[in-house]
């Protein structure tokens, strides 16, 4: 572990890169704090990070747990213009697969949607939320879990198969111990925050492009209803889908979850 988040350290070395911040020990989920500020007016950047959630949401309902100090989990409040909100995602596993890299050297991949991986695991996922009212968008939050210092034996049987951490990562790498969460959290703010600032949506899908670890690929995708199709994925559009090439003929997909099955 290290040493440690604290509301005065996260505000000195978050300034200039986030909008306030606030910092929970303990909380349900950084998210619904995220949408419920947003909803009170707080101004784009604001940070809620907390040391453990109760009720850590993934994608599809499903939950997301880490043991408490060793996963970095905050969630970032945006306003973006309404042709941006598709590629919110994507600007988040872009920005923390550099902000990653450039603390730890490692080359995080991106599996589309949502997955942070280092050798094929998954390091990081991310979940975009938005909340609306009447017909406007009063708030988009992207959530963001790391895992640091969580070790094999601290991951739950579901995803012990399929996950991993910074400091196992490291370990394998031959190097020594995961970064300080509050120096992951300005480098991955100050990534996201540089590209969305300058938003330029082709940029940032050359670059998720070129971490993808499945596009060229074969891959099977299971949409939300059960629905699988699989296909070549070939490449992702300017509202996050992904194109894949199933019999001749291109299909867009909106989400889903992706296994790959091999090369072309
Ligand atoms: C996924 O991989 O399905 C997405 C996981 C997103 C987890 C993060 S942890 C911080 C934020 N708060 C939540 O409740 N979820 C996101």
């Amino acid at each position: 572990m290290d040493s440690g988040l604290d509301q005065q350290r996260l505000e000195r070395e978050l300034a200039g890169i986030a909008g306030p911040v606030r910092y929970l020990p303990e909380t349900g989920s950084t998210n619904s704090d995220a949408l419920d500020w947003a909803a009170e007016g707080a101004p784009e950047g604001a940070v809620v990070v907390a040391e453990y959630q109760t009720a850590g949401r993934g994608r599809w309902g499903r939950s997301w747990e880490s043991a408490s100090g060793t996963a970095l989990l905050f969630s970032l409040v945006l306003r973006p213009p309404p042709e941006a909100v598709g590629l919110l995602t994507t600007l988040a596993g872009v920005g923390s697969a550099a902000g990653i890299e450039g603390l730890t050297g490692l080359e995080p991949g991106l599996k589309w949607p949502n997955d942070v991986i280092l050798r094929d695991r998954k390091v990081a996922g991310i979940l975009v939320e938005t909340r609306v009212s009447g017909s406007s968008v009063t708030g988009a939050v992207v959530g963001i879990g790391v895992n640091v210092s969580s070790l094999p034996e601290d991951f739950s049987q579901e995803v012990s198969g399929t996950a991993t951490s910074l400091a196992v990562e490291i370990a394998a790498a031959g190097r020594r111990g995961p970064p300080e969460r509050t120096a992951l959290l300005a480098a991955i703010l100050q990534q996201i925050d540089q590209r969305y600032r300058t938003w330029a949506p082709e940029r940032l899908l050359e670059e998720a492009t070129a971490r993808s670890v499945i596009l060229g690929r074969t891959v099977r995708v299971r949409g939300p209803q059960g629905n699988v199709m699989e296909g070549v994925a070939r490449r992702l559009t300017r509202t996050g889908a992904l194109e894949l090439e199933a019999g001749g003929t291109l299909a867009i997909v909106e989400s889903g979850e992706v296994e790959r099955l091999g090369a072309p």
